[in-house]
């Protein structure tokens, strides 16, 4: 018997014997208030034409979509291990939670890492540690070159680009009170300056995409006068020009008309109710050249504030011909981002997610050997961003080159994202990456920003004791050398001969 058939009769049987059962106990009929609308569901799916399960498995089919709905909580509380999940794995998970709580950070036992695992990594430590305590506990770096006349005093971790929009209100405020408590600085995303990222008064990186969010004029292009306006306020302490990030480089995106709200429009400088549009490009440049004289531009508006750009690296010549203008004009970005495939959105399609821009380990190694050859990187700083959950993800990428870090889902995870997955569906259960007022409210404020600050300062607690093990000082004396990593059985090569400067 198939299960249209099955169905059927067990209906109809179902209903006979309730009416037989009924003519001398009349309690049974109210047993039809649960079954009458098993049944009309059941001939409802062998009605409709749109899902095939339910049509050949009326009502059971159901349990089909049940599941998947919550396969991803099943995974993540019942199947996964340790060092399994992604994009964040349980273990990372709970290290973020337990330094964001101040709780202890220590594992019993030893490593659940299989050390002879192709791809494990591992630091080099020294017979000689340091004294930790003789180390700077607060490590920073000076952001600004030699047209710089505001340089930044930067932590070597901040919290990297996320807007409001694709962050609650709530989650906004948290990072920017969390920066300020901490002394690092929060930057904006592309979305603008919102009232949340100024009311914290914690130090401001101010993304400037292909929308010009909060510097635009009425057609979509730079308008210099809005973009004073904003820029010299005190907390913005640097300019970041976004080219692209790693989750999907070279994609636009359209700020939908249901979602441009009168708050939002305000923030963004742009009509409410209406759709908007960024580009994937910028109408302020087109070339190598125009990018200096942009940056060039935004310095001399800011009074001399450091100005950067922010990208995944794709084609390599692109760069080489950033290099020369950067000669030819004579100026320079005060610092460079470098975001790697593997980054972090909201939301993006998932081609340009999985299949477009270079991988950070690679995109990083390639920046810093470049900037070297052209004598440039004396001048300019270099950021990293891509999955940075531990102090030892930040050493290795320090190791190739990166003077700071950046941090967008660690920082969520400070502030409570459980890694539910839901970013693009505004349906987030935790109230980080949602508008939807109700869920953002269970997100206190209050509670969260003290998370932010505790997860920065014990992670960078632990990179100082990992620079003393390794008998080193200072940040800027981590070398390829002292990163080791798993190609084979009985092979670790070291950073230096697996990125040997290769430009
Ligand atoms: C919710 C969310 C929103 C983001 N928004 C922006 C953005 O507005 N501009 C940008 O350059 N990068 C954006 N990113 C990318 C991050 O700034 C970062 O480069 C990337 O996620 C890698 O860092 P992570 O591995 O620490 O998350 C976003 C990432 C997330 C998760
Ligand atoms: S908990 Fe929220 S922010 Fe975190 S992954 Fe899920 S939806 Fe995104």
């Amino acid at each position: 018997m198939k299960p249209r058939e099955v169905f059927i009769t067990a209906a109809i049987v179902l209903i006979l014997l309730i009416a037989g059962i009924s003519t001398f106990w009349k309690p049974i009929l109210w047993s039809l208030l649960f079954f009458l609308p098993i049944i009309m569901v059941g001939i409802f799916d062998m009605i409709q034409k749109k899902h095939t399960i339910k049509n050949n498995f009326p009502v059971i089919g159901h349990f089909r979509y049940l599941l998947e709905a919550f396969r991803p909580e099943i995974q993540q509380y019942f199947v996964e291990t340790d060092i399994e999940g992604t994009p964040v794995n349980r273990m990372f998970r709970s290290l973020i939670y337990s330094r964001a709580k101040n709780q202890n950070d220590t594992t019993p036992f030893g490593t659940k890492s299989n050390v002879y695992k192709v791809g494990y990594e591992c630091m080099t430590h020294s017979m000689y540690p340091k004294k930790q305590d003789e180390l700077d506990q607060n490590p920073r770096i000076m952001i600004g070159g030699k047209d710089c006349k505001q340089p930044y005093n930067s932590s070597i971790l901040n919290i990297s680009a996320m807007s409001f929009g694709a962050l609650s209100q709530n989650a906004v405020l948290a990072l920017n009170k969390g920066a300020k408590l901490g002394g690092f600085a929060h930057n904006t995303g592309e979305g603008g300056i919102s009232p949340y990222h100024l009311e914290g008064r914690g130090d401001l990186i101010w993304q400037v995409g292909t929308g010009y969010f909060g510097c635009r004029t009425a057609d979509g292009n730079f308008c210099k006068d809005t973009f004073k306006k904003n820029v010299l306020q005190e907390n913005v302490k640097m300019i970041e020009i976004k080219l692209s990030q790693g989750a999907k480089p070279g994609h636009g995106g359209i700020l939908p008309a249901a979602k441009n709200t009168e708050e939002i429009a305000k923030i963004r400088d742009v009509k409410p109710f209406t759709d908007v549009h960024s580009p994937p490009y910028h109408n302020a440049f087109n070339d190598a050249e125009g990018l200096m004289y942009f940056v060039q531009q935004l310095r001399e508006l800011s009074n001399g504030k450091p100005v950067g750009f922010k990208l995944c690296v794709g084609s390599k010549e692109e760069f080489f011909e950033v290099c020369e203008a950067m000669q030819k004009t004579k100026t320079s970005p005060d610092f460079i981002t470098i975001d790697g495939g593997e980054g972090g959105t909201g939301a993006a399609p998932v081609e340009f997610s999985n299949s477009l821009g270079l991988p950070l380990r690679e995109g990083l190694s390639f920046v810093v050997d470049t900037l070297k050859k052209y004598s440039l990187k004396n001048e300019i700083k270099v950021i990293a961003s891509g999955k940075v959950f531990s102090s030892f993800h930040m050493i290795r990428l320090m190791a190739l080159g990166a003077d700071g870090i950046n941090s967008a889902r660690g920082m969520m995870m400070a502030i409570g994202c459980i890694q539910a997955l839901q970013c693009n569906t505004n349906k987030c259960p935790v109230g980080v990456a949602t508008q939807n007022k109700s869920l953002m409210k269970g997100l206190d404020v209050n509670e969260k920003y003290i998370r932010v600050a505790n997860y920065h300062k014990n992670i960078i607690h632990s990179f100082v004791e990992m620079l003393a093990a390794a008998g080193l000082t200072a940040s800027n004396e981590i070398q390829r050398k002292h990163i080791l990593h798993r190609t084979g059985a009985n092979k670790l090569v070291s950073y230096q001969e697996l990125y040997a400067e290769t430009v």
